[in-house]
């Protein structure tokens, strides 16, 4: 059923020859000199090859004169029309030459293979359409630091960040991030040192910086999500996240008494999701009892469930001026070699009642991430941290790495892992991008 277009290095196989294949194929005559591919010697593998080369989805017609390709001729369909009736069947267009290759490509055979995944990646249109992870502003929750002062002071090691003035300062920048989509943040204080003390109990002041900010808040952006950060080391004059005993011991149960008191008071001032970071024993189950004891039932917790003893917390500590004076923080956060202790802490914060699980610091702790999210059926938090973000402005700023792209890239790669929200530097940054706005 093949017949033959005048002059052309084509033969249209009638559809009808397939049983009722939706396709019009063209195959190469014989006698053509068109070098299809110059390794392939044997006819019959060119021809049967070639069948699969030239398919071409046939629109609505079974009509073989009115292929597509025939229209591909620089005549308008009117123009083709009146040609095949008057017996004038345009000449095929001539194949578009193959793309040259640069002198001395090898030539090689077609490697047999029935699957190539770069199939999938050919155009942006596929890549997009096979896109595993997204990312979006509604993923982000915004870290920002505040003080008593009236005035934003930049954070050296952090480029970009500040320590955000609570009354202007930060009800600007909270409506910034609003602006791109960004409508979740997370407040870190800046305690002056004469509120320190001991036993951290600033850290449970109603009327202290994070408490009035917290109402401030609320009061302006009702709906805004707000998490807070539940550990005494803002507020410990030992610069350690519990209560520390004469010979250096961190006191757990006696802290956690401290971190609930912390806890029910930020609550009481509005906070949406209280997030303790101490790493202590049995906070979360201890926390959960508070809040529902004071009628805060509804209030969150997101357990930093794995917590490393980590170095890329430093700029951080500079921020908050927040080292520890003596000593690190390794009896109570995790040993960064450890993986399997991860599943420990899980298995209590979720016993004991948290809502969210958080894996901090977050890009080299991928595997963590992905441990909690293939074994916890609770949405998982990333903190991308201080020195995470730190490192990328510095290379950045020296232009070693593109910022801009090196950023998403990181954000995604966190949500690939398995986490639902990223704890982000970033957030503002990266939902400005996201939604295409230019600095
Ligand atoms: C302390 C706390 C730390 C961070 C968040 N909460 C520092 C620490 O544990 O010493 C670090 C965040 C960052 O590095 O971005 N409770």
């Amino acid at each position: 059923m093949a017949s033959a277009i005048p002059n052309s290095q084509f033969t249209i196989i009638n559809p009808n020859s397939f049983d009722s294949h939706p396709y019009i194929a063209l195959r190469p005559h014989p006698s053509s000199n068109l070098n299809l591919s110059s390794h392939r010697t044997t006819s019959t593998n060119l021809r049967r090859r070639s069948l699969h080369l030239f398919a071409v989805r046939a629109s609505d017609s079974n009509n073989s004169s009115h292929a597509a390709p025939l229209h591909k001729l620089g005549l308008s369909d009117a123009q083709c029309e009146a040609a095949v009736v008057a017996g004038n069947v345009p000449e095929a267009p001539p194949v578009p030459p193959k793309p040259a290759s640069p002198v001395g490509t090898p030539v090689v055979p077609s490697l047999p293979l029935n699957r190539r995944p770069r199939r999938n990646r050919r155009t942006p249109a596929l890549r997009e359409a096979f896109q595993e992870t997204t990312i979006s502003p509604a993923n982000f929750v915004y870290p920002l630091f505040i003080h008593e002062g009236e005035e934003d002071t930049p954070i050296g090691a952090m480029p970009g960040c500040y320590r955000l003035g609570w009354r202007h300062g930060l009800v600007e920048e909270v409506s910034k991030a609003r602006d791109v989509g960004v409508n979740s943040i997370v407040l870190f204080p800046k305690i002056p040192d004469a509120l320190k003390s001991p036993t951290g109990d600033e850290a449970y002041n109603d009327n202290g910086l994070v408490p009035r900010s917290i109402r401030l808040l609320k009061d302006k952006f009702p709906d805004l999500v707000i998490y807070t950060d539940v550990a005494l080391d803002p507020y410990s004059s030992d610069g350690h996240d519990g209560i520390v005993r004469e010979d250096g011991v961190i006191m757990n149960d006696e802290t956690v008494h401290q971190l609930c008191k912390q806890a029910v008071s930020q609550a009481r001032a509005g906070a949406d999701v209280v997030s303790p970071s101490d790493m202590m024993d049995g906070r979360v189950g201890a926390m959960r009892a508070a809040l529902d004891a004071e009628g805060f039932q509804h209030v969150s917790i997101m357990s930093y469930t794995a917590k490393y003893a980590s170095s890329f917390y430093g700029p951080f500590r500079e921020a908050l001026d927040s080292n520890p004076r003596f000593g690190d923080k390794k009896t109570y956060q995790m040993n960064p070699a450890n993986y399997r202790e991860a599943l420990t802490e899980m298995r209590e914060d979720e016993s004991e009642g948290a809502d969210i699980l958080l894996v901090k610091p977050g890009l080299p702790y991928l595997d963590i991430i992905r441990l909690l999210r293939d074994n916890s059926p609770l949405p998982i938090a990333a903190y991308q941290v201080s020195g995470e973000y730190s490192m990328i402005k510095a290379g950045g700023t020296l232009k070693m790495i593109d910022e801009e792209k090196v950023m998403m890239e990181s954000l995604l790669c966190l949500r690939r892992a398995g986490a639902d929200i990223i704890l982000t530097y970033f957030a503002l940054q990266a939902a400005r991008s996201l939604c295409g706005e230019k600095r």
